[in-house]
């Protein structure tokens, strides 16, 4: 099993400084070997022991830069498809490392290869970049100085987060096998998304594993939420028009009813769902707005109605769409009617690979401790990293931000959102140690 084994074998040196770790590492190889030959099998790579120790002494140095690049993405928020003054500062700060491959797979995000000095496995870190029309009401001297638009939902702490991984792993070039690849990802929350645009772009070619982080005020600071298969649902939306033949209302021989249709086409998509659908599966369908008709006596020609389809496997998804269409379909020629549909896919679901999650919540274990790991439930919001994860097998996970104490308790998307900015330490660290693990660990966690 692919882990970091240091943190099991040594648990002392996660508390070592920086100065003494370089004393471990003149230590020659043959020490690990000899000290524990006798407990494993195989030789213990020493390189793993320094790198993960090291993680910790960097994760550390980093702190104030992170913290400040997150105010500073906090204080300028941009929305979806507009990050032009956030993609510019990624890029900059991240052409500063050095070592770096930089790219813009689009007009407003960043991507940035580092290539190990040997070949391996590819692994990809995504951080979404956008902010939300949301008006700010912290009082923060570094909150939003653009009306109205407000990073609300933690995406300048998952860009903060990943340019700090950044720096952490070009600094570690020649212990890298294989390529890490940083996806600064514009317009996560505005359909249709900015991940299927940077995947369109190519960025995902060649990737073997990816992963995405997003912090959460629901999770208490210092906590993992980790979540196998579905992590979240395909919004779709709907819209359907019955159309008739319109006339008086006192005389129904001589029309098509869409009010009495409509009434129907409701009732019989309830089946698509209760009679249709795998009990398992969870799926939601709604018909949230049906309008027609002007007034008392006579029948429209039309009625209109729309709705949303939440979904959390694909399968449950395409079939739903087909279901929906042939009840349409029947129900309206059976009174005479006709109809238009017309199904938008939102993001598909979120679905975790189960190799890479095993990764990831090994690494979450390790790292920070057993009592550090949260499994979480599905839950019925959408996301875009899904698009991320039909190109490579991947994960999504929760970094806990939220702290009672501080006050920092207000959901996502709320006027006074705010983050324990001691997740982006949590963070920064699973980034960097989990892609060791996915890039080290193959077997396990490739398909
Ligand atoms: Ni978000």
């Amino acid at each position: 099993m692919l882990r970091l084994p240091a943190l099991f074998e040594l648990p002392i040196l996660l508390n070592q400084s920086p100065a003494s770790m370089a004393a471990w590492e003149n230590l020659p190889s043959d020490f690990f070997r000899i000290v524990y030959s006798r407990r494993r099998k195989g030789v213990l790579r020493r390189r793993q022991i320094i790198e993960t120790a090291t993680i910790d002494g960097r994760v550390e140095d980093g702190r104030d830069e992170v913290v400040r690049w997150r105010r500073h993405l906090h204080r300028n928020p941009e929305l979806s498809f507009q990050e032009e003054e956030t993609s510019r500062f990624v890029y900059e700060t991240l052409e500063s490392f050095g070592g770096l491959q930089l790219s813009r797979p689009t007009p407003t995000s960043v991507m940035a290869r580092l290539f190990g000095e040997e070949p391996g496995r590819t692994v990809a870190l995504r951080a979404d970049m956008d902010a939300l029309p949301i008006e700010e009401e912290n009082d923060f001297e570094f909150a939003s100085r653009n009306p109205g638009v407000m990073h609300a939902c933690g995406h300048d702490g998952h860009t903060a987060m990943l340019l700090g991984a950044a720096k952490i792993l070009a600094g570690m070039r020649e212990e890298i096998k294989g390529e890490v690849r940083f996806l600064f990802q514009h317009a996560e929350e505005q359909p249709p998304g900015g991940a299927g645009e940077m995947v369109e772009a190519g960025v995902m070619e060649g990737v073997d594993a990816v992963i995405g982080i997003h912090l959460s005020s629901y999770l208490p600071v210092g906590k993992i939420g980790i979540g196998y298969g579905p992590r979240g649902a395909a919004a779709d939306t709907f819209e359907i028009v019955v159309k008739g033949k319109g006339g008086h209302a006192s005389r129904p021989q001589k029309v098509v009813d869409t009010v009495a249709v409509a009434a129907q086409v409701v009732t019989n998509l309830q089946h698509a769902v209760s009679r249709n659908t795998d009990p398992l599966d969870s799926t939601v369908l709604s018909v949230t707005r049906i309008a027609g008709g002007t007034t008392h006596n006579v029948i429209p020609e039309t009625v209109e109605m729309e709705g949303t389809v939440r979904t959390l496997q694909e399968e449950a998804r395409e079939k739903v769409a087909g279901t929906m269409e042939r009840i349409i379909g029947g129900v309206t020629a059976a009174h005479g009617a006709s109809y238009e549909f017309e199904y938008r896919r939102g993001y598909r679901p979120v679905v975790n690979d189960e190799g890479v999650t095993r990764v990831v919540e090994g690494t979450a274990r390790e790292v920070f401790g057993e009592a550090a790991v949260e499994y979480l439930p599905p839950a019925m919001g959408g996301e875009d990293f899904s698009a991320f994860q039909r190109e490579a097998p991947g994960s999504f996970f929760s970094v806990g931000a939220g702290n009672e104490e501080k006050g920092i308790t207000y959901p996502h998307h709320h006027p006074r959102f705010t983050i324990d900015e001691g997740a982006l330490l949590t963070g920064m660290k699973m980034f960097v140690c989990a892609t060791f693990g996915l890039l080290d660990g193959g077997k396990e966690a490739g398909p």
